[in-house]
């Protein structure tokens, strides 16, 4: 089988433990620390910048996987990479020119994430192919933890799976939103290899070690 990327979602975590709950989820067996990065104007609600991401960076050697909901967000990516993401996702609609900003965090040394609303058609990542390393798709609108799988999605990862295997290109194909272990398994048949988990996971407080295992397990059955 592939290689399966679990990556908790910290937007559902205890933000007053935040240190405490990236180190839990590395230790219960995540393999990215996923960070949902809102401005209150791309996505209708607000959560963490830079500052906070970089406190984070000393709880966990795991890859930082920052998902930028922010409009504009070139000027804010330097930041970003400043203060420890590894791979740096941005939206189209988030910026003037998407090239440009895979440009600018490959040129920082970090790797590239291009993120499709379910509203954003898979032919918008065709063009700069060359200059992604991963590519998430939203299976619910962003802005909020806790949401339904939206099901038409699937058909779009199974696309862009089609499309990362004839480019021959070593892009992670990602899905972010109502992951559970009724989800992620027609997500992983259609094509998706990480899975970004937030509710799930940290939902009710409890072993995260079962609940990654749990999700895990839902793809293998
Ligand atoms: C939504 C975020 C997601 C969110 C997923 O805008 O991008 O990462 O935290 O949460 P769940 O897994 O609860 O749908
Ligand atoms: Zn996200």
């Amino acid at each position: 089988m592939s290689m399966i990327l679990i990556a908790p979602s910290i937007l559902s975590a205890d933000f007053a433990a935040l240190g405490a709950e990236v180190r839990a989820v590395d230790v219960a067996g995540a393999d990215m620390i996923h960070v949902d990065v809102m401005d209150g104007h791309f996505v209708p609600n607000l959560t963490i910048g830079p500052m906070v991401v970089k406190a984070l960076r000393k709880h966990s050697a795991k890859p930082f996987d920052v998902h930028l909901m922010i409009a504009p967000v070139d000027p804010l990516i330097p930041a970003f990479a400043e203060a420890g993401a590894d791979i740096i996702t941005v939206h189209p609609e988030a910026g003037p020119h998407l090239h440009r900003s895979l440009q600018l965090i490959r040129a920082l040394g970090k790797k590239a994430g291009v993120s499709l609303n379910p509203g954003t058609p898979e032919g918008v990542v065709a063009p700069v192919l060359d200059l992604v390393d991963l590519i998430l798709v939203m299976s619910v609108n962003p802005g909020f933890g806790g949401q339904s799988f939206i099901d038409s999605q699937l058909a779009k990862i199974a696309a862009l799976r089609r499309m990362i295997d004839q480019s021959g290109r070593d892009i992670v194909l990602e899905v972010d939103g109502g992951v559970n272990t009724h989800t992620i398994g027609p997500a992983f048949a259609a094509g998706a290899r990480a899975f970004v988990a937030g509710s799930a996971i940290f939902g009710d407080n409890s072993n995260y070690s079962e609940r990654i295992a749990d999700l895990r397990r839902a793809i293998a059955t």
